[in-house]
């Protein structure tokens, strides 16, 4: 059983500023964190991410604002930077493809596969798009644009060092098929498999010619050459946490048998995370991550927000507008992990004012309210006896789902039993019986329902479960502002 837990992030790329698609990912992966950080200790949890800035995509954005390539890249990457600590993100490590800890790595993995014969040399032709940074060949194209994205493809000839898929295909459908669990969800690991078992694989390009890209780690065997960005960028998960050694063995502490190592993606970039990379891996004799969970995306009016098709929403101005807190929830809670969403803020407002305002928000302050009134603001002593049987805890079990929308509906379940039973139980009627040890029990029932709400939400909204566990202290509470006032809705919202 592994004790440790090592989840990554993509790292993305820097030719723009980020959206609410890469926000998602990363709070996704920072919940996970979190929460096996609450399982597991945290020093037994590494929370990678960081941007890939290398190719072409990244030299040609530099280009147009007059910048050289890693001059635009320290840009960009701040604002990366500045979003994560506005979100919340607990990351332990952020890695930048264009630092030296990273380019050694990359350099000596392509040597060992080199070494090895997975790498060869040959003379290509066909298609590329530099969007997708991908090869088609002649067969794949018609119109000539990209299958993937349906923008314009190039054509080049050109000579390059390919890594050998097709020999490992057959190992691969075997580990597919034997590990349930390295593709998730279901459908996607389908995807998958029926993709291995449809295409004989080509062997993949992995380098450029530097007369037509001089802005990637160059071949040590070839200075010619410099690598494909996806080479590049999928070595991050190993360069980062570790190195080759002088035999030729990847040493870490964080990608040992004790480890679950998780990669948390979106869809659009499942094939090189579920084809190419154990492929990689394997050749080079390191063991698999454990899993590879592919997210649905984010859909404006049904169409995928990407920064190329330019319908990107700011999640600096969403969680300014809402709260970062509202925000983290609200992406967690109304797309089924997995599944493709709609994004509006007409959605947002729904589930603050719901779940957030009526139902959270209420509970604590009634709750506090009544501790006010009834014992001047101290926390009445625990009775076992009389709490016993007013237990409403149940287990979250995000982990084994990745099912961040049930795991808070089951919170949520739990949030409004106890409301419900303030609604039955009516604490003010008990007050004026004069029922001192039920009204007793019962408030500190709700206490202990609250400070337990705190600990499972803390994964989702770290900073709404902090302010709930200072407004109900040890003994004393400290009652502040309701939590989440309403948002009234006008007309133009
Ligand atoms: O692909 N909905 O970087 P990238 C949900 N550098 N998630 C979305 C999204 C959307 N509409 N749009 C983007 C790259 N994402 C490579 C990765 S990893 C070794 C290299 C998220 O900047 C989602 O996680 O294009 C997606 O996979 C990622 O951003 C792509 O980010
Ligand atoms: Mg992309």
């Amino acid at each position: 059983m592994a004790n440790k837990f090592y989840i990554t992030t993509p790292i993305y790329y820097v030719n723009a500023s980020p959206h609410i698609g890469h926000s998602y990912t990363t709070i996704a992966a920072d919940a996970l964190a979190r929460y096996h950080r609450q399982k597991l200790g945290k020093d037994n949890v590494w929370f990678l991410t960081g941007t890939d800035e290398h190719g072409q995509k990244i030299q040609k954005a530099a280009q147009v604002q007059g910048l050289s390539p890693q001059e635009f890249a320290d840009k960009v990457v701040v604002q990366f930077r500045e979003l994560w600590q506005k979100l919340n993100i607990s990351y332990n490590d952020f890695i930048r493809t264009t630092e030296e800890r990273h380019i050694k790595v990359v350099q000596k993995a392509l040597e060992i596969l080199y070494k090895n014969g997975d790498i060869y040399l040959d003379k290509y032709e066909g298609w590329y798009c530099t969007p997708c940074e991908t090869f088609w060949t002649q067969t794949q194209i018609k119109n000539p644009l990209c299958p993937d994205c349906q923008r314009p493809v190039e054509k080049i000839s050109e000579t390059n060092y390919f890594l050998k898929l097709s020999k490992y295909q057959a190992w691969l459908i075997d580990h597919i098929n034997k590990n349930k669990d390295f593709i998730k969800p279901d459908t996607r690991r389908a995807e998958i498999l029926s993709f291995l078992r449809d295409n004989q694989l080509n062997d993949l390009c992995i380098s450029r010619p530097t007369e037509r890209l001089s802005w990637g780690i160059p071949l040590t065997f070839s200075p010619n050459h410099v690598t494909y960005v996806w080479f590049d960028a999928l070595i991050n998960y190993l360069s980062a946490v570790g190195h080759f050694d002088e035999k030729d063995n990847y040493v870490s502490e964080w990608w040992g048998k004790d480890v679950n190592i998780v990669h948390l993606i979106g869809k659009d970039i499942l094939r090189q995370h579920a084809v190419y990379w154990p492929i990689i891996l394997h050749a080079l004799n390191i063991r698999l991550p454990d899993t590879v969970f592919a997210h649905g995306w984010w859909l404006i009016q049904d169409t995928k927000m990407s920064k190329s098709r330019g319908n990107v929403v700011s999640p600096i101005e969403m969680s300014g507008k809402y709260g970062t807190d509202t925000y983290r929830y609200f992406l967690l809670r109304d797309v089924p992990f997995g599944l493709d969403g709609n994004f509006s803020e007409e959605a947002i407002i729904k589930r603050f004012n719901g779940d957030l305002a009526n139902d959270l928000g209420n509970l604590l302050y009634r709750t506090l309210t009544m501790i006010e009134k009834y014992y001047d603001g101290n926390i009445p002593e625990l009775n076992m006896e009389k709490a016993d049987n007013l237990d409403i805890s149940s287990d979250l079990e995000v982990e084994a789902s990745f099912n961040f929308s049930s795991a808070l509906e089951k919170i949520w379940l739990r949030i409004n039993l106890a409301n419900k039973y303030i609604e039955e139980t009516k604490p003010w009627n008990l007050a004026k019986q004069k029922k001192e040890d039920e009204l007793k029990a019962f408030i500190r029932f709700l206490v202990e329902a609250i400070r337990e709400v705190s600990l499972n939400i803390e994964p989702f909204m770290p900073k709404t479960s902090q302010s709930i566990r200072e407004q109900i202290g040890q003994d004393k509470i400290k009652k502040g502002a309701p939590l989440f006032p309403r948002i009234e809705l006008t007309p133009d919202t």
